[in-house]
This record gives C-alpha cells, sequence and structure tokens, in this order.
C-alpha cells in the first residue's frame, strides 16, 4: 500500500492509502467514529465504521486518546465539507503510541503554560501556520541572496570581541579565556565583502537583552548581506528588494496560513516600493509635531517608533541617525559630523524596526579614532583595521531580525511564536 503525505493525499483520490500521523481530535455519531488526523502536512478525517474497519480496528479506534499516534489505511475520497476537503474510508488501523492526558486541550492556557509546553505547543494549529511562515520567510531570503549573485559566508558564533556595544555580551569560557556569543556577522562580513564582493550570512545571534518586551529575544536569527563599493543608498535599496520580495512571497505561497491567524492582507499588499526615507532629523520634527516630545540626540523607543509608523502604510527608512548613539563602525556623514551614515527600517502597524545597517567607516585613522573613542580593546580588532589597510573601499550592509520580520508578516504580538525554541530574559525552557 503506498503511504502518503496528507498534503498529497489529492493524488490518491479513488484508490487506496497508508497515513501516519497523531491524533487531532475525535467524535462519534451513532456507529461511526471520526477521526481527525494529522502528519504535519495537513489533516484529513477518518471515518470509521464496524463494517469497513473490522471489530479490532474499531475497538482500537475508539481508545484512541488526542496526540496518539497511528497508521491507518483506507480509501480516499473528495469530500468539500471534510475538514482539509478529503475523507479516508478506514480499512484497518494500527496503534503506534499512546498519549495519555495530553496537557494542551481545546481551552484557554494561560501563555506561560504554553511556553512552559512548548515541545508539545508546536503541535496545534497556529503554531504550525507561523512557523509555515517562518520557513518561507528563510527560504524567500535564501533565495533573494542567491539569485543575486550573494555569496554565503557565514560567521562565527564564538568571537573574542563585541560589535554592537559591549551591554549584551553572552560571555563564556574559551579554554581559559573569555569570548562571547556573537551579537551580529557584520565584522566578519565586511572581510568576506572584501574577498567576495557581495555576501552574506544567515544564523542565530545572542544578545543578553535585560529587556522583556515583545520585540526581545536574547537568541534571534539575523541575515547580513554586506557589499563592497556600495552607499548608504545601495543599502537602503538593497534592504526595500528584500523586503518587498519577502512579502510577496509569502503572499503567493502561505495564504492559508496567514487566512488562519487572520492576518489583514491589505496591509501586506501595500508593501510596495518605494518606500518612505526620512532623516532622522525630520523623523524628531514629525515626532514634535505629532505632539510626541522628543529631544534630538536620542535614540527612537517603541513608543516613538510606533508614532512615526502611524504616519505610512508600508515600511519606511529612518536615515542619518547621530553618532553618538550608534555603533562605532558607521561612517559620518560628509556634511554632517555629527551624523552617522545608517539606516533601519521600521515596519508599520508598531512592529518597529526590522532591519539596521548603513555604511562603514572605510577610513582608517577615522576608524581606529572611533574605537578609541568607544574604549573598545584596539587589539582585539586589529584584523579589522586590516580591512582598511589593504585596499580599504567604500562598503555597506545591514542586518534583518528574522523573528521580528516574521511576527510583522504574520501579524502576530510577540515574537516569541515566531522561533521554534524561543529564549527570552526569563525563560532557556524547554
Ligand atoms: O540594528 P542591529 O543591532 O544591527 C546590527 O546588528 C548590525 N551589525 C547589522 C548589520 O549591519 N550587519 O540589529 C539588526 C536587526 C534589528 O533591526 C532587529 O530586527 C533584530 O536585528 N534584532 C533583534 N531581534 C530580536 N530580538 C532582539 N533582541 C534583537 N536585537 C536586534
Ligand atoms: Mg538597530
Amino acid at each position: 500500500m503506498p503511504v502518503a503525505e496528507i498534503g498529497r493525499v489529492a493524488e490518491f483520490v479513488g484508490g487506496e492509502v497508508t497515513i501516519r500521523g497523531w491524533l487531532y481530535n475525535k467524535r462519534s455519531s451513532g456507529k461511526l467514529l471520526f477521526l481527525l488526523v494529522r502528519d504535519g502536512t495537513g489533516v484529513i478525517q477518518a471515518l470509521v465504521s464496524l463494517a469497513d474497519a473490522g471489530e479490532e480496528a474499531f475497538a482500537a479506534a475508539a481508545a484512541l486518546s488526542q496526540e496518539a499516534s497511528l497508521e491507518i489505511t483506507g480509501a480516499v475520497r473528495e469530500d468539500r465539507r471534510a475538514p482539509g476537503g478529503f475523507e479516508l474510508t478506514v480499512h484497518s488501523l494500527r496503534p503506534i503510541g499512546p498519549s495519555e492526558e495530553y496537557p494542551i486541550g481545546p481551552k484557554e492556557h494561560g501563555t506561560e503554560f504554553l511556553m512552559d509546553h512548548r515541545h508539545l505547543w508546536l503541535r496545534s494549529s497556529r503554531q504550525h501556520a507561523i512557523l509555515r511562515v517562518r520557513h518561507e520567510v528563510i527560504r524567500a531570503i535564501r533565495d533573494f541572496f542567491n539569485d543575486r549573485g550573494f555569496m554565503n559566508i557565514d560567521s562565527p558564533i564564538l568571537t573574542p570581541a563585541a560589535c554592537e556595544g559591549t551591554s549584551t555580551l553572552f560571555e563564556t569560557d574559551y579554554f581559559g579565556e573569555k569570548a562571547y556569543l556573537t551579537q551580529s556577522g557584520q565584522l566578519y562580513n565586511e572581510a568576506a565583502a572584501m574577498a567576495f564582493g557581495k555576501v552574506y550570512c544567515f544564523g542565530p545571534t545572542f544578545r543578553a537583552e535585560k529587556s522583556k518586551t515583545r520585540r526581545h529575544l536574547t537568541e534571534f536569527w539575523m541575515v547580513e548581506p554586506e557589499m563592497a563599493f556600495a552607499d548608504l543608498d545601495d543599502a537602503m535599496e538593497l534592504a526595500e528588494g528584500l523586503t518587498v520580495f519577502i512579502v510577496e512571497r509569502v503572499l503567493e505561497r502561505r495564504r492559508a496560513d496567514l487566512a488562519l491567524l487572520e492576518r489583514d492582507l491589505t496591509r501586506l499588499e501595500a508593501v510596495r516600493p518605494p518606500f518612505p526615507r526620512i532623516s532622522y532629523t525630520d523623523a524628531v520634527e514629525r515626532l514634535k509635531a505629532a505632539g510626541h516630545p522628543f529631544e534630538w540626540g536620542g535614540d527612537f523607543g517603541a513608543p516613538d517608533e510606533t508614532v512615526l509608523a502611524e504616519q505610512f502604510d508600508r515600511p519606511f527608512f529612518v536615515h542619518r541617525f547621530p553618532a553618538a548613539v550608534k555603533a562605532f563602525y558607521m561612517k559620518r556623514d560628509s556634511q554632517d559630523g555629527r551624523l552617522a551614515l545608517g539606516a533601519d527600517l521600521l515596519a508599520p502597524e508598531g512592529y518597529g524596526e526590522i532591519i539596521g545597517g548603513g555604511q562603514r567607516e572605510d577610513d582608517l585613522a577615522t576608524l581606529e579614532r572611533c574605537i578609541e573613542e568607544h574604549a573598545l580593546p584596539r587589539s582585539a580588532f586589529e584584523w579589522y583595521l586590516d580591512l582598511r589597510r589593504y585596499g580599504s573601499v567604500p562598503h555597506s550592509g545591514f542586518g534583518m531580525g528574522l523573528e521580528r520580520t516574521v511576527a510583522w508578516v504574520c501579524g502576530i504580538e510577540h515574537v516569541r511564536e515566531t522561533i521554534p525554541f524561543p529564549r527570552l530574559l526569563n525563560r532557556i525552557t524547554p
């Protein structure tokens, strides 16, 4: 008997097939049992009757409880009224693993309870929809860069120094020396861009963020492209292209998941180029004009970003921040030395910053001064300075946070549901 994934059961209509999965739900109606079986690719309704299945299989089906695993064989029919659109008339049934008192049921569970049972919560339909969107976003990201001539050069996770400032480093012991989990692959990416021209890295990054917000994880995934011979505008153009590509791809391939999440599609359909580009100084003026107090010189917090985002129907860039609030590697604006050539992409609907990046300082003496001003250990950055000693060129790049992007695309409240096993300020289990 052919074994089929439920997602491909349409190919077997009119024939017999074997399905392996888990019991999602069960109800009975007179002498019939309706099993809802899931296998990760879909859900199918399986009809068990004494006449078709025989006494033993019928009794086994009646004894199944939620999330028990099983194998069923039967005839496939199309049935528009059945969940998933197909029905299987069961001829034989084999229980595999029992499941006693499965802790997650249809009733309301609190978030902490669900997070404690994340290993089981992953089986529910909402989590499926979100993680399928995540999977699609990852694929879209890789396709986007691979199709545009970017080399994938992954950066190390264990590193000897900070990239994004020292306050959020996770420290570990490296054979008697201090090492840190990477906050960003950027510095290594810059070396790779000098070797290959256009590169990207895509992996987990770590920040000991003390913030307990709906946007912060301590372990999150970031895709970081870096381009030689590129300026701030080139970085913004690439970020815009990537964002549009991701949203289009999810709209094209994951509509059913977005529907399950009750995502307002008109908000995603509005994500078209060009994205507005406003300077930091302009953004501060906009905040003040909106009656939202803000002093020039500070970094934007979530409430500031939300006020700004209300003014746009699509993602928008804020560029040229005060250098004092940005990382050491940012190139100064030649028009105004107080400013750094950085840009953030803010998502609409209050999702805040999903991309941060810009043009890097390519002048050796200036970069040496910046390292000193930020009180960073010079010796750890000697290799990075080499990139300015040997054929330095203007170069730019950015980092896109995967989980924030997925949360925005899905329209969900918190990033904790966008990663299989979230790491948060107060949580490292399961
Ligand atoms: O703006 P960030 O800190 O930029 C960098 O790390 C640059 N070195 C990247 C580069 O230019 N190559 O972080 C980039 C993005 C943010 O816009 C946000 O989407 C995400 O990473 N991010 C987080 N996501 C979840 N939890 C956190 N704690 C995050 N911190 C940053
Ligand atoms: Mg940032």
